[in-house]
């Protein structure tokens, strides 16, 4: 992949590892249009890179995203052509939404500071995230005079319970990280001297496993969500099926058996 290519993101490649930042920390990494494109593209090809089997997203400097560019995203784009204001709105949509849940590989949203309206959706969309305990989160829509549009809403009352997310949405509040540990809008608050650690000690863990396994937790899981439970049997046992199928047979209860490893403590050796 070249890396080089992007201006609004930084992405960086080390041992099956790809961290991306979003690089507009003099607007506090709020989410400009090219920073959408930037984003929608580097996740479109990593889908496909063998060396990524873990994704870590982040922001550059202090923040960690102050939700849409408010005067790029809106302001500006108002006076765009319809066919501009779609095609930028789609790769917003698909990037925080689709894209990062239906990427074979787990990503990490590592929460270094501020995080407000639209930046939710980037943690909602991960499938983990850790924050450090003085990033401060708010739905500050209301606060001038809106609400939380496009896709916030829609995955916040997915994710959150009503007198937690319609709470914040209506009051503007502010909150630490403790408190969207609290609510389940992330997976834990750690010092802030700890969260680079943390982090890494959650995608070292990551890295260990078997990247089809991987895949199939994640499709296993998000297909149940969102089918009934009729159809996501049958498709558990689909994916079950396949997973067994690239396997050539189940290599880690093979492994068991031999008395290899202790699966409760910790992963197989699978072939790379
Ligand atoms: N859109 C566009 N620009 C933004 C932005 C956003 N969402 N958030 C911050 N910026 C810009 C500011 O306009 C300022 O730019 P300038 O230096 O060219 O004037 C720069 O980032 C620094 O912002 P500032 O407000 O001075 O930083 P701060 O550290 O004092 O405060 C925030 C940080 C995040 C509390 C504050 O910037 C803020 O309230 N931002 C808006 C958050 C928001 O409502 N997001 C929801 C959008 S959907």
């Amino acid at each position: 992949m070249n890396e080089r290519k992007y201006e609004a993101i930084l992405v960086k490649q080390e041992d099956g590892l790809t961290t991306i930042a979003l690089n507009r920390p003099e607007k506090r990494n709020a989410m400009s249009p090219q920073l959408h494109r930037e984003m929608y593209q580097v996740l479109g090809e990593l889908r496909y890179d063998k060396d990524t089997r873990v994704i870590v997203i982040t922001g550059a400097g202090e923040s960690f995203c102050a939700g849409q560019d408010l005067k790029q995203y809106f302001l500006e784009m108002d006076s765009q052509p319809e066919s501009v204001r779609d095609e930028v709105r789609r790769m917003a949509r698909l990037w925080r939404n689709e894209m990062i849940r239906t990427l074979p590989q787990p990503v990490i949203a590592m929460v270094n500071g501020w995080c407000f309206g639209g930046g939710f959706t980037i943690v909602t969309a991960c499938d983990i995230a850790i924050a450090a305990e003085d990033a401060v989160f708010g739905l500050s829509e209301i606060n001038f005079g809106h609400f939380p549009g496009g896709e916030v809403t829609i995955v916040l009352t997915e994710q959150l319970q009503p007198k937690h997310g319609l709470f914040y949405a209506l009051t503007g509040k502010t909150f630490t990280a403790k408190e969207a540990e609290r609510i389940g809008l992330i997976t834990k608050a750690v010092p802030r001297e700890n969260l680079q650690e943390e982090t890494m000690e959650i995608a070292n863990n990551l890295l260990e496993k078997d990247p089809l396994a991987l895949k199939a937790v994640k499709e296993a899981w998000y297909y149940t969500f969102y089918s009934p439970p009729d159809v996501a049997y049958e498709i558990s046992t689909l994916i079950s099926q396949r997973v067994t199928q690239q396997h050539g047979g189940r290599p880690g209860i093979q492994q068991f058996a031999k008395k290899q490893y202790r699966p409760g403590l910790g992963a197989y050796k699978w072939e790379g």
